[in-house]
Protein backbone atom coordinates (compact mmCIF):
# COMPACT_ATOMS: atom_id res chain seq x y z
CA UNK A 1 0.00 0.00 0.00
CA UNK A 2 1.68 3.21 -0.63
CA UNK A 3 1.74 5.88 1.72
CA UNK A 4 0.78 9.72 1.19
CA UNK A 5 1.16 13.36 2.71
CA UNK A 6 -1.66 15.52 2.21
CA UNK A 7 -0.70 19.79 2.10
CA UNK A 8 -3.71 21.81 3.16
CA UNK A 9 -4.22 25.56 3.82
CA UNK A 10 -7.65 25.45 4.92
CA UNK A 11 -10.99 24.09 5.62
CA UNK A 12 -9.64 20.71 4.71
CA UNK A 13 -12.98 19.10 2.88
CA UNK A 14 -11.57 17.17 0.59
CA UNK A 15 -8.62 15.73 3.13
CA UNK A 16 -12.29 14.94 4.84
CA UNK A 17 -13.19 13.48 1.51
CA UNK A 18 -10.53 10.87 1.16
CA UNK A 19 -10.35 9.75 4.64
CA UNK A 20 -14.04 8.58 4.86
CA UNK A 21 -12.97 6.77 2.28
CA UNK A 22 -10.23 5.19 3.74
CA UNK A 23 -12.89 4.50 6.81
CA UNK A 24 -15.13 2.87 4.28
CA UNK A 25 -12.10 1.03 2.78
CA UNK A 26 -12.52 2.98 -0.38
CA UNK A 27 -9.24 4.27 -0.43
CA UNK A 28 -6.07 2.45 -1.53
CA UNK A 29 -3.13 4.38 0.09
CA UNK A 30 -2.65 5.04 3.22
CA UNK A 31 -2.36 8.91 4.16
CA UNK A 32 0.41 9.30 7.06
CA UNK A 33 0.89 13.02 7.16
CA UNK A 34 -0.97 16.18 6.83
CA UNK A 35 1.14 19.26 6.48
CA UNK A 36 -0.69 22.82 7.12
CA UNK A 37 0.84 26.15 6.43
CA UNK A 38 -1.29 27.67 8.57
CA UNK A 39 -1.67 27.11 12.17
CA UNK A 40 -5.56 27.74 11.99
CA UNK A 41 -6.67 25.95 9.34
CA UNK A 42 -9.56 23.79 10.21
CA UNK A 43 -8.70 20.77 8.56
CA UNK A 44 -5.77 20.42 10.75
CA UNK A 45 -8.56 19.30 13.12
CA UNK A 46 -10.05 16.85 10.44
CA UNK A 47 -7.08 14.97 10.15
CA UNK A 48 -6.68 14.44 14.14
CA UNK A 49 -10.41 13.23 14.55
CA UNK A 50 -9.13 10.70 11.98
CA UNK A 51 -5.64 10.15 13.71
CA UNK A 52 -3.77 11.24 10.98
CA UNK A 53 -0.11 12.82 12.75
CA UNK A 54 -0.25 16.87 11.58
CA UNK A 55 2.59 19.36 10.91
CA UNK A 56 2.59 22.89 10.48
CA UNK A 57 5.04 24.60 8.49
CA UNK A 58 4.96 28.37 7.80
CA UNK A 59 5.47 29.85 4.71
CA UNK A 60 7.47 32.79 6.00
CA UNK A 61 10.34 31.84 3.84
CA UNK A 62 9.87 29.74 0.92
CA UNK A 63 13.16 27.64 0.54
CA UNK A 64 13.15 26.66 3.89
CA UNK A 65 9.33 25.49 4.49
CA UNK A 66 10.01 23.52 1.33
CA UNK A 67 12.98 22.05 2.91
CA UNK A 68 11.59 21.26 5.89
CA UNK A 69 8.16 19.49 4.16
CA UNK A 70 10.90 17.54 2.53
CA UNK A 71 12.44 16.31 5.57
CA UNK A 72 8.58 15.66 7.06
CA UNK A 73 7.54 13.32 4.31
CA UNK A 74 11.02 11.66 4.07
CA UNK A 75 10.00 10.64 7.93
CA UNK A 76 7.38 9.02 7.04
CA UNK A 77 8.74 7.54 3.83
CA UNK A 78 5.35 9.49 1.78
CA UNK A 79 5.54 8.15 -1.89
CA UNK A 80 3.10 10.44 -3.12
CA UNK A 81 1.70 13.97 -2.13
CA UNK A 82 -1.74 15.05 -2.48
CA UNK A 83 -2.14 19.17 -2.54
CA UNK A 84 -5.87 19.90 -1.26
CA UNK A 85 -6.85 23.26 -1.66
CA UNK A 86 -2.75 24.04 -0.59
CA UNK A 87 -2.25 27.67 -1.94
CA UNK A 88 0.77 28.03 -2.37
CA UNK A 89 3.31 27.46 -5.44
CA UNK A 90 5.39 24.45 -5.10
CA UNK A 91 9.00 25.00 -6.66
CA UNK A 92 11.68 23.43 -8.52
CA UNK A 93 13.95 21.39 -6.36
CA UNK A 94 10.94 20.21 -4.21
CA UNK A 95 8.93 18.96 -7.34
CA UNK A 96 11.91 17.40 -8.51
CA UNK A 97 11.96 15.61 -5.32
CA UNK A 98 8.64 14.32 -6.47
CA UNK A 99 8.52 14.27 -10.04
CA UNK A 100 5.05 13.03 -11.26
CA UNK A 101 4.02 12.23 -7.74
CA UNK A 102 2.08 15.06 -6.55
CA UNK A 103 -1.16 15.69 -7.13
CA UNK A 104 -3.47 18.60 -6.90
CA UNK A 105 -6.92 19.07 -7.28
CA UNK A 106 -8.36 22.52 -9.05
CA UNK A 107 -11.56 23.83 -8.96
CA UNK A 108 -12.14 24.87 -12.50
CA UNK A 109 -11.31 22.83 -15.87
CA UNK A 110 -8.09 22.89 -17.03
CA UNK A 111 -6.39 25.11 -18.79
CA UNK A 112 -9.55 27.47 -18.64
CA UNK A 113 -9.62 29.61 -15.03
CA UNK A 114 -5.83 28.47 -13.34
CA UNK A 115 -4.90 30.11 -10.16
CA UNK A 116 -6.76 31.46 -7.22
CA UNK A 117 -10.70 32.07 -7.70
CA UNK A 118 -11.43 29.95 -10.17
CA UNK A 119 -14.87 29.57 -9.46
CA UNK A 120 -15.54 33.42 -9.24
CA UNK A 121 -13.23 33.92 -12.66
CA UNK A 122 -16.09 31.08 -14.36
CA UNK A 123 -18.78 33.37 -13.33
CA UNK A 124 -17.27 36.63 -14.49
CA UNK A 125 -16.05 35.01 -17.77
CA UNK A 126 -19.79 33.98 -18.40
CA UNK A 127 -19.09 30.35 -18.87
CA UNK A 128 -21.56 27.76 -19.18
CA UNK A 129 -19.86 25.01 -17.91
CA UNK A 130 -17.08 24.82 -15.32
CA UNK A 131 -16.13 21.79 -13.25
CA UNK A 132 -12.61 20.12 -11.25
CA UNK A 133 -9.60 19.05 -12.49
CA UNK A 134 -7.06 16.48 -10.76
CA UNK A 135 -3.67 16.91 -12.29
CA UNK A 136 0.12 16.41 -12.12
CA UNK A 137 1.80 19.36 -10.25
CA UNK A 138 4.68 20.59 -12.23
CA UNK A 139 6.17 23.67 -12.21
CA UNK A 140 3.99 25.99 -13.64
CA UNK A 141 0.48 27.12 -11.93
CA UNK A 142 -1.76 24.52 -12.40
CA UNK A 143 -0.55 23.60 -16.03
CA UNK A 144 0.41 19.76 -15.21
CA UNK A 145 -0.46 16.41 -17.04
CA UNK A 146 -4.21 16.30 -16.29
CA UNK A 147 -5.70 12.99 -14.38
CA UNK A 148 -9.12 13.29 -14.26
CA UNK A 149 -11.73 16.05 -15.15
CA UNK A 150 -15.51 16.60 -14.23
CA UNK A 151 -17.64 18.96 -15.98
CA UNK A 152 -20.10 21.05 -13.65
CA UNK A 153 -22.90 23.18 -15.20
CA UNK A 154 -23.45 27.33 -14.55
CA UNK A 155 -26.76 27.73 -13.54
CA UNK A 156 -28.40 31.44 -14.41
CA UNK A 157 -28.70 32.39 -10.42
CA UNK A 158 -25.45 30.99 -9.16
CA UNK A 159 -23.13 32.74 -6.91
CA UNK A 160 -19.52 32.39 -6.13
CA UNK A 161 -20.79 29.89 -3.09
CA UNK A 162 -23.63 28.19 -4.50
CA UNK A 163 -21.45 27.20 -8.10
CA UNK A 164 -18.47 26.58 -5.36
CA UNK A 165 -20.52 24.10 -3.48
CA UNK A 166 -21.52 21.96 -6.68
CA UNK A 167 -18.03 21.74 -7.36
CA UNK A 168 -16.98 20.87 -4.56
CA UNK A 169 -18.99 17.69 -4.47
CA UNK A 170 -17.41 16.49 -7.65
CA UNK A 171 -13.89 17.78 -6.21
CA UNK A 172 -14.26 14.60 -3.27
CA UNK A 173 -15.37 12.15 -5.53
CA UNK A 174 -12.64 13.26 -8.33
CA UNK A 175 -9.67 12.95 -5.86
CA UNK A 176 -10.25 9.82 -4.02
CA UNK A 177 -10.97 8.29 -8.24
CA UNK A 178 -7.25 10.14 -8.65
CA UNK A 179 -5.54 8.67 -5.18
CA UNK A 180 -6.50 5.65 -6.33
CA UNK A 181 -5.79 5.56 -9.75
CA UNK A 182 -2.36 6.43 -8.59
CA UNK A 183 -2.01 4.10 -5.92
CA UNK A 184 -2.74 1.34 -7.99
CA UNK A 185 -0.25 2.76 -10.83
CA UNK A 186 -2.32 2.98 -13.73
CA UNK A 187 -1.31 6.22 -14.45
CA UNK A 188 0.89 6.70 -17.29
CA UNK A 189 2.20 9.88 -18.86
CA UNK A 190 2.36 9.07 -22.53
CA UNK A 191 4.69 11.92 -24.24
CA UNK A 192 4.92 14.99 -22.58
CA UNK A 193 1.44 15.42 -20.89
CA UNK A 194 -1.08 12.94 -21.75
CA UNK A 195 -1.93 10.69 -19.21
CA UNK A 196 -3.25 7.73 -19.98
CA UNK A 197 -5.04 5.67 -17.28
CA UNK A 198 -5.33 1.35 -17.37
CA UNK A 199 -8.75 0.61 -16.59
CA UNK A 200 -8.13 -3.10 -16.21
CA UNK A 201 -5.28 -2.87 -14.27
CA UNK A 202 -7.45 -0.69 -12.23
CA UNK A 203 -9.84 -3.29 -11.78
CA UNK A 204 -7.52 -6.03 -11.28
CA UNK A 205 -6.08 -4.03 -7.92
CA UNK A 206 -9.29 -3.45 -6.75
CA UNK A 207 -10.49 -6.97 -6.99
CA UNK A 208 -6.82 -8.17 -5.17
CA UNK A 209 -7.53 -5.14 -2.81
CA UNK A 210 -8.15 -6.64 0.94
CA UNK A 211 -11.30 -5.36 1.94
CA UNK A 212 -10.46 -3.09 5.07
CA UNK A 213 -13.00 -2.55 7.42
CA UNK A 214 -13.54 0.43 9.14
CA UNK A 215 -15.89 2.32 11.23
CA UNK A 216 -16.70 5.69 10.23
CA UNK A 217 -15.54 7.99 12.56
CA UNK A 218 -18.81 10.55 13.86
C1 LIG B 1 -11.08 23.48 -3.19
O1 LIG B 1 -12.13 24.01 -3.96
C2 LIG B 1 -9.85 23.29 -4.05
O2 LIG B 1 -10.12 22.87 -5.34
C3 LIG B 1 -9.30 24.69 -4.05
O3 LIG B 1 -9.45 25.13 -2.73
C4 LIG B 1 -10.59 24.48 -2.16
C5 LIG B 1 -10.15 23.79 -0.90
O4 LIG B 1 -11.22 23.23 -0.24
N1 LIG B 1 -7.95 24.72 -4.45
C6 LIG B 1 -7.44 25.68 -5.22
O5 LIG B 1 -8.07 26.63 -5.60
C7 LIG B 1 -5.97 25.51 -5.56
N2 LIG B 1 -5.62 26.36 -6.63
P1 LIG B 1 -11.00 22.21 0.96
O6 LIG B 1 -9.96 22.86 1.89
O7 LIG B 1 -12.34 22.14 1.61
O8 LIG B 1 -10.53 20.91 0.40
Amino acid sequence: MKRFAVLISGRGSNLEAMLLARARGGLFADPVLVISNKSDAPGLAVAQRHGIPTEIVLWSDRESAEQRCLELLHRQSADFIVLAGFMKVLTGGFIDAYCHRILNIHPALLPSFPGVHAQRQALKYGARVTGCTTHFVDAGIDTGPIILQKAVPVLPDDTEETLSARILACEHELVVESVNLFAADCLMIDGDRRVRIDGEKFKRFRAECPARERTVPT
